[in-house]
């Protein structure tokens, strides 16, 4: 085969990314206003990816907006300068039924990287970023909050595994929530992956 007819192929089952997106979008299908064309229930992973890149631009415009407060700044202005761990936005039924795309830090992600279900030890330091968007049964699509973790010093939140929850809505707000019921209740059920819950199989980043 030659080059260009494997790259053909490739593109053609969604392998490449469009340009300026880090993910796979070929073969999807979205109008102008990030609407999906092909109907809800049928929708593929691609076609996930096609809404996204739609919609990506104005999420990370609206998750910078405004003051953080709590937050720092940079987790939520940088984040998309961050290893991706995701191949494309999946929707696993957790975080409200909304597609979702991961992102980590430098200090993190070789140790996130690995997906491992027991023996993990995130490095104090590690942020990772989870982007989130709806996409309801009419088609239509909207972006979600920005969820994120934060890894702190041991001994600093023994509740938690010493992670500190956050979220920002779409419109840069940071979301007062408890994270102990709101976030850590369920995250604690991951404990022995260092209550990291991870992408779906079929969409998570190779390390390399
Ligand atoms: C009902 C269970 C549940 C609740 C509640 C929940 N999460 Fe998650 N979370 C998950 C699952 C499952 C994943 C992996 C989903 C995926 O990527 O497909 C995840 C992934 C994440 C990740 C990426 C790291 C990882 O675990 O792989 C972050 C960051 C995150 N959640 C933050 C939050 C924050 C902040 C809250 C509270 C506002 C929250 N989560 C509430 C289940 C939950």
């Amino acid at each position: 085969m030659t080059r260009t007819t494997l790259a053909t192929t490739m593109a053609a089952a969604g392998l490449f990314a469009a340009a300026g997106s880090p993910i796979a979008t070929a073969g999807g299908h979205v109008d102008g206003d990030c609407t999906l064309k092909t109907p809800r229930d049928a929708m593929t992973y691609e076609d996930a990816g096609a809404v996204y890149d739609c919609l990506a631009d104005a999420m990370a415009e609206g998750y910078a907006e405004g003051p953080k407060r709590w937050i720092p700044k940079d987790f939520v202005t940088g984040y998309r300068d961050w290893t991706l761990a995701s191949t494309l936005p999946a929707d696993p039924g957790a975080h409200g039924g909304r597609f979702l795309l991961t992102y980590v830090n430098e200090v993190g992600a070789a140790e996130y990287l690995k997906f491992a279900d027991e023996g993990v030890a995130m490095p104090a330091g590690s942020v990772i970023a989870k982007e989130s968007f709806t996409v309801a049964d009419d088609g239509k699509a909207k972006p979600g909050p920005l969820f994120l973790m934060q890894k702190a010093e041991a001994g600093a939140s023994p509740r938690t595994g010493d992670w500190y929850y956050m979220a920002v809505q779409t419109n840069g707000t940071p979301m007062a929530v408890n994270v102990y019921t709101a976030c850590n209740a369920c995250h604690s059920a991951y404990e022995d992956s260092d209550y990291l819950a991870y992408p779906e199989e079929g969409v998570r980043a190779s390390a390399d």
